[in-house]
């Protein structure tokens, strides 16, 4: 496609990435190392090239070695990486700035990855319910949900595989089911010590699972009217992916807390919580903190990553690539029995077909495509935000017949 087929490596090289004997098995692998990339392709060490249609699970926003990106990252790292939280940190308030002014809201703390994020969150709910007197504050969360692997995320995330052997979990949350008006208002009858929901806009890890818009205008409504804090996990759904800045924006609705990561620093992490009026001054000085949050070198890449976002017109452009996508897979799977559903929005797209597919990642690699398998059934796409019509066209045309095969068992 744009790229020329082979780019000199930077690296020798290496055996294959199953070769590592010091690290944790926490994931199972593909035996592939990717060495470097451009734009949306990546290259391996052994030469070979793929098309990326994962972007580092909603991470890489302006793809591989980005020409804006990596002038304004090498000039920051010339100057200063690191330097405190005990001292002013400039680019925090620009990048604080742009994230209010996009966002409706008010304030915001800088971390380092969406369990912070997530964690900071959660704490904030507490403290809120605590300054209102409620003594076991409760937190409503959702089958399917993820939120991220700490304790307390792990906790309030609906998935059994992923808290099996990490208890006690720790207390304080509601589960209900997503998208059921029943669930919710029957929690907000019964239970006086709630005080806050709790939701990714658009369920990543649990499938690409899309929150209704009639859904979110009722726990806009229910959370008003009960004093709850709503609190919406853009951790994986927000930065534009979409098709707007942030996902609960085609709801029309303001969130109270809103947690996100991934692709705020293109691949350096940043994480932040973002804040309107109902929560700015739960945290008091001593309440929060991080060693690493807001470093100038992540803040830059935030504000490095929102500048090039915006004049580039990514999120239009995410909107677009993305229907490309979806409408591409629609036609070629007219008929195929076996895709349940092609879901989400944006470059955030998930195909449900009606088995297990792990398989598939190893055979989209095969064939020079990187994808993800979520929910065991789900496959997910996540590209940079700068992938071309051209390059969703590749997507499509990589991706379907694969399917195709692999729904009629071979
Ligand atoms: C919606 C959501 N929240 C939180 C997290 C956790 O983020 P991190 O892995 O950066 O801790 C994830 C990660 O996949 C996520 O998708």
């Amino acid at each position: 496609m744009n790229a020329p087929d082979k780019l000199p490596s930077p690296l020798p090289s290496t055996t294959p990435a199953s070769a590592e004997p010091h690290v944790m098995k926490t994931y199972g692998r593909l035996p592939v190392a990717l060495s470097h990339g451009k734009g949306c392709w990546l290259w391996d060490t052994e030469g070979n090239k793929y098309l990326d249609g994962l972007g580092g699970i909603a991470v890489n926003t302006l793809g591989h070695a980005h020409p804006k990106l990596v002038p304004a990252l090498t000039d920051q790292i010339g100057k200063i990486i690191h330097s405190s939280n005990y001292y002013l940190v400039p680019l925090q308030e620009k990048l604080a700035a742009k994230l209010t002014e996009l966002s409706g809201l008010t304030n915001v703390f800088f971390c380092s990855t969406g369990l912070e994020a997530n964690e900071a969150a959660l704490k904030i709910a507490r403290k809120y319910g605590h300054d209102k007197g409620i003594d076991r504050p409760e937190i409503v969360v959702y089958e399917a949900a993820f939120h991220g692997r700490s304790i307390a995320t792990l906790s309030a995330t609906g998935n059994p595989k992923v808290q099996a052997g990490f208890g006690p979990l720790v207390e304080g949350f509601v589960r209900v089911p997503l998208n059921d008006a029943a669930a919710i208002e029957k929690v907000a009858k019964t239970n006086s010590n709630v005080v806050a929901v709790f939701l990714e806009v658009i369920q990543g890890e649990g499938g690409i699972r899309p929150a209704t818009i009639e859904y979110l205008k009722q726990v806009r409504r229910i959370c008003d009217e009960r004093g709850w804090l709503l609190m919406l996990d853009e951790v994986q759904c927000g930065m534009g992916r979409t098709g707007k800045w942030f996902a609960h924006q085609w709801a029309g609705i303001l969130p109270d807390v809103m947690p996100m990561a991934k692709g705020l620093g293109s691949g350096v992490p940043v994480g932040a919580i973002v804040v309107g009026p109902r929560a700015k001054d739960v945290f008091g000085p001593g309440n929060h903190g991080t060693t690493f949050g807001g470093n100038p070198l992540a803040m830059r890449a935030g504000v490095e990553t929102m500048r090039i976002v915006a004049e580039d017109r990514l999120i239009d452009n995410a909107a677009a690539v993305g229907e490309r996508i979806r409408s591409g897979l629609q036609r070629e799977w007219s008929g195929l029995k076996g895709v349940v559903e092609i879901r989400g929005q944006g470059l955030m797209l998930g195909i449900e077909l009606d088995r297990p597919c792990g398989a598939l990642l190893q055979r989209a690699a095969d064939a020079g495509l990187l994808i993800s398998v979520t929910a065991d059934t789900v496959i997910r796409l996540l590209p940079p935000l700068i992938m071309t019509p051209a390059e969703g066209d590749e997507v499509v045309r990589i991706l379907a017949p694969l399917v195709r095969e692999f729904l009629n068992g071979k």
